[in-house]
């Protein structure tokens, strides 16, 4: 293996560098262990999810309440959930065609959301980008504004960014020219709200892709900031990686630079390269996938979905006061003026005297690195996600709980909750029936709803759904998922009852009372799942479903431990001669260091096999198969 191009190879600190990566190579043999897989699978696949009428390559998703909103080729779909069989579509065709023989040549909608307080479309208009349409009583009609022409991009593939708060929006698509070509620089622009309207500048991103824009407001108005995540080019000789990710903030209320010439620029943006890794083990993660902002109950984070190029992914946090605290601190690269009376990226609500600006504009990247929380990832493991939300419920012990949901660009979810000894990963969710590139993932944080869409299928995900774990006591518990409790011999959402009764298990250490309960509701959902039905002349095959991805299985007969079971399978059987081998026979799982037997099976004796094999199969399946537990 090569970890060559996830060195941060700083000059300075080569041979710590050094050590640290022997270091990963150990660290990384013996963590990339089953813990960071998830626990249990969700037994039911596409449960909360519906078609599409159509296929949507590029389809883009707006969530109104409990509602999506979804734009495709050359239409509008719009799917309630409270009521799905009210299902409604809008054709909004382009204008005119002028690009026959060109690919995607049709009015693919780019955009939809509320502008001015209206339902409002954007597409590409074939080509042709003048094309946003508002609803209008039941109508869509097209918004005749030039600057709409800097809401749409040319195809439905051009990388861009739109950011709408309240009437100012920005957008990263250059104004029309004259011949309809847009070959202007890529850069960052208000494009509609109060005056000034403002851009960055040259030097602030170079051949950027853009990956989220976000708001964070302030209750000083003016020092409210807007946090745009990109990656770019490296043409500096800090690392070796051909991009970088990187994050610029700019003030939201800024005024301009008091200079001339770059009067309409952003004089406070500058930027900083995100890290994202484990500085103790050397092992880093650069490619930029995904980002999310929590606004949580103990102040705002920022996650960050983050890959190597193994497609190994991670996940790391920046509290914004953090980030915050780095623009506020940090010298820039490059800059030998160091006395400046105004900090550039100082929000003012006057002009930005010019010694300041020019300083950002010529040098507006840090010379300090944007570290995670903590100098390491929240959570890394060897699956390839593509989108991360991040939900935050508060335990039964009253702690604040974050739960992070990942997911592959097929559209299948780890609900991975952040432990105080760290990431446990444990749920994988298909949420859909058919193979579809995922799309959309977004999260309702008021009713821990996720929403999600593919280019087939949208569906709508509670997180506080606790089938999976509804087996047994111990299966709720030791899931130690926080939005599910064990009461009254069920596992169950802990919203929907009260909290005194509950028993969960957020730390490690909790028991289940009520293990004679579960057991019927265990030997039921066994035999749901369990066919039986390789029976072999001269052999039985006793059979344990290996849920937990966690726990290791092993067989036992009495107390002497027998064959242990490939982890990998959904299934673990014990291959037994039915003559020579009566007797009690037990499947045990080792998990969170506790030892508990899952099945117990009793082997009769008997001299006609013909007969006992009916009997056997019958009793093993209804009477002599003692749950324990
Ligand atoms: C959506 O919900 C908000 C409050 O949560 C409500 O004010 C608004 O009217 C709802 N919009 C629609 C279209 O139902
Ligand atoms: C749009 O909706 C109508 C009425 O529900 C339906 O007949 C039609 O097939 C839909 N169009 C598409 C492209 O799905
Ligand atoms: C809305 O569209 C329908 C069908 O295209 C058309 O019949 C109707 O007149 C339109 N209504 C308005 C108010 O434009
Ligand atoms: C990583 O994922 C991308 C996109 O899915 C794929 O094109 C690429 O081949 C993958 N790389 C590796 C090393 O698996
Ligand atoms: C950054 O500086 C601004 C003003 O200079 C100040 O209001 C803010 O509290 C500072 N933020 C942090 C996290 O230090
Ligand atoms: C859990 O299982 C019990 C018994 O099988 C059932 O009554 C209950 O509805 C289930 N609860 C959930 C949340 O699936
Ligand atoms: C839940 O708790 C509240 C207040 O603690 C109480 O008034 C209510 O009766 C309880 N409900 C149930 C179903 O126990
Ligand atoms: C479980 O462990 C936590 C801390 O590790 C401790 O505070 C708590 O009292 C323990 N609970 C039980 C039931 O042992």
């Amino acid at each position: 293996m090569n970890y060559h191009d996830h060195f941060l190879a700083k000059p300075l600190i080569t041979m710590e560098l050094h050590t640290a990566v022997l270091l990963s190579v150990l660290v990384a043999g013996s963590l990339a262990g089953k813990c960071m897989d998830p626990r249990l699978t969700h037994p039911v696949k596409g449960k909360w999810s519906f078609p599409l009428p159509q296929e949507e390559e590029n389809a883009v998703f707006y969530r109104l309440n409990y509602s999506l909103y979804i734009g495709g080729e050359e239409i509008l779909h719009h799917f309630d959930f409270e009521d799905i069989k009210n299902y409604k579509n809008y054709t909004i065709k382009a204008d005119t065609y002028r690009c026959e023989g060109k690919p995607h040549c049709k009015n693919y909608v780019t955009f939809v959301g509320q502008l001015s307080g209206k339902l409002t479309v954007c597409g590409t208009n074939a080509h042709n980008r003048a094309g946003c349409w508002a609803m209008n009583g039941k109508n869509f009609s097209k918004l005749t504004s030039s600057w709409t022409a800097q809401m749409a991009p040319q195809t439905p593939v051009t990388n861009h960014n739109i950011l709408i708060t309240g009437n100012q929006v920005y957008s990263t698509l250059p104004p029309r020219t004259n011949n309809g070509r847009s070959t202007m620089k890529i850069l960052f622009r208000k494009i509609s709200g109060h005056d000034p309207l403002l851009y960055t500048g040259d030097k602030l991103m170079r051949d950027p892709e853009f990956v989220k824009s976000l708001v964070v407001e302030k209750e000083d108005k003016m020092l409210s900031k807007i946090y745009l995540f990109f990656t770019e080019d490296n043409t500096e000789t800090r690392t070796l990686e051909k991009r970088l990710p990187m994050v610029a903030q700019l003030c939201k209320e800024e005024q301009g630079s008091e200079k001339a010439n770059t009067r309409y620029e952003f004089s406070t943006a500058l930027k900083s390269r995100m890290i994202c890794g484990n500085q103790l083990t050397g092992q880093y993660y650069p490619q930029l996938q995904d980002i999310y902002f929590l606004q949580g109950k103990t102040g705002n984070v920022i996650y960050g979905l983050f890959k190597n190029s193994w497609n190994h992914s991670a996940v790391c946090s920046y509290e914004v006061e953090n980030i915050e605290l780095l623009f506020n601190t940090s010298s820039l690269w490059g800059s030998s003026n160091t006395k400046l009376a105004i900090r550039p990226g100082t929000c003012l609500s006057s002009y930005t005297p010019e010694e300041t600006s020019d300083e950002a504009s010529k040098n507006p990247e840090l010379n300090e690195w944007l570290w995670p929380s903590s100098k390491k990832t929240v959570f890394h493991n060897q699956e390839h996600y593509s989108k991360i939300v991040v939900d935050e419920i508060t335990g039964l012990n009253d702690m604040i709980y974050r739960v992070l949901l990942l997911a592959t660009d097929n559209g299948i979810v780890h609900k991975v909750v952040e432990l105080e000894d760290g990431a446990f990963n444990a749920l994988r969710i298909m949420p859909f029936k058919q193979n579809g590139k995922l799309l959309f993932m977004d999260l309702d944080p008021n009713t821990h709803i996720l929403y999600m869409g593919t280019t087939r299928e949208i569906a709508r995900l509670p997180l506080d759904d606790c089938a999976a774990y509804n087996v047994s006591c111990t299966y709720c518990i030791q899931s130690r998922d926080p939005f599910c409790g064990w009461i009254g011999g069920k596992c169950e959402s802990v919203l929907k009852h009260n909290r005194s009764t509950i028993q969960q298990n957020l730390e490690q250490n909790a028991t289940c009372e009520y293990e004679k309960e579960s057991s019927i509701m265990f030997l039921k959902s066994f035999r749901d799942s369990s066919t039986h039905k390789d029976m072999h002349a001269t052999q039985y095959f006793l059979t344990c479903p290996t849920m937990s991805k966690h726990a290791s299985y092993f067989w036992k007969n009495g107390d002497t431990e027998m064959e242990k079971c490939d982890p990998s399978d959904d299934i673990c059987k014990l291959i037994i001669n039915k003559v020579t081998s009566p007797g009690e026979y037990k499947c045990m799982a080792m998990e969170m260091e506790t030892e508990h037997t899952v099945l117990q099976y009793k082997i009769l004796e008997s001299k006609n096999s013909a007969k006992v094999i009916e009997c056997v199969w019958l009793l093993v399946l209804t009477i002599q198969l003692l749950i324990l537990m």
